[in-house]
């Protein structure tokens, strides 16, 4: 199997560009990151609404072994699940007002023991640590007849660990030879 993934710098927001064409792609690309994450960090993702954010997020709690469903939190602000390491999943659309950040006790999970992944994260960039990696999600509609649509998902890694982080993403991480995401640790095959 040989990898078709090209570590490229965009123009846009992110330095690693991958391109999705339906929800389970996007839930593998999301799978295949939480895999290889083994201790706490933290995942900021922003896009529009509908752009796949929770759906990389579901895919991300598969790789780390969370079991049942994963709720959006768009109501909730927060939804915490148990997994090779604790989930936090954030998702601040419809938070108004920073002080409910430090209700929620934002900063200590942060810097605590879980993975947090924070939707529409860039709302409250003051919140965001030092180091990161920030995810990016754009829906691209084709032009043409054929409405083709796609989902483009930019990875840009915030210091030197999470530039580490999608190394070995990527090293783990590739097409086969259908056009399928696939990565070590799960033969994806399916249908
Ligand atoms: N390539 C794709 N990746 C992710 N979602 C897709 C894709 N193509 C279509 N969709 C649809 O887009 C929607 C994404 O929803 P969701 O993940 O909740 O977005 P967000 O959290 O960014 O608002 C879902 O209804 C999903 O079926
Ligand atoms: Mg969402």
């Amino acid at each position: 199997m040989k990898t078709k993934w090209k570590k490229r710098e965009t123009m846009k927001t992110g330095k690693v560009l991958i391109s999705t064409t339906e929800e389970k792609e996007t839930m593998v690309v999301g799978e295949a990151l939480g895999f290889i994450i083994k201790e706490p960090l933290v995942i900021a993702i922003d896009g529009d609404l509908g752009a796949g954010k929770t759906t990389l997020v579901r895919g991300a709690a598969l790789g780390l072994e969370v079991e049942g469903k994963i709720r959006s939190p768009t109501f909730n602000l927060l939804r915490v699940y148990r997994g090779r390491l604790p989930v936090y999943h954030f998702d601040f659309y419809r938070l108004e007002v920073e002080e409910e950040l430090f209700d929620l006790g934002l900063e200590e999970y942060l810097e605590g023991q879980g993975v947090v992944f924070i939707e529409w994260a860039n709302k409250f960039p003051s919140f965001l640590p030092g180091e990161y990696l920030e995810v990016y999600l754009e829906r691209v509609c084709g032009e043409g007849g054929n409405r083709q649509e796609w989902r483009n998902l930019y990875f840009n890694p915030r210091g030197d660990y999470y530039e580490r982080l999608l190394d070995i993403f990527l090293e783990n991480t590739c097409y086969d030879f259908q056009g399928r995401i696939n990565y070590r640790g799960r033969d994806i095959k399916e249908e």
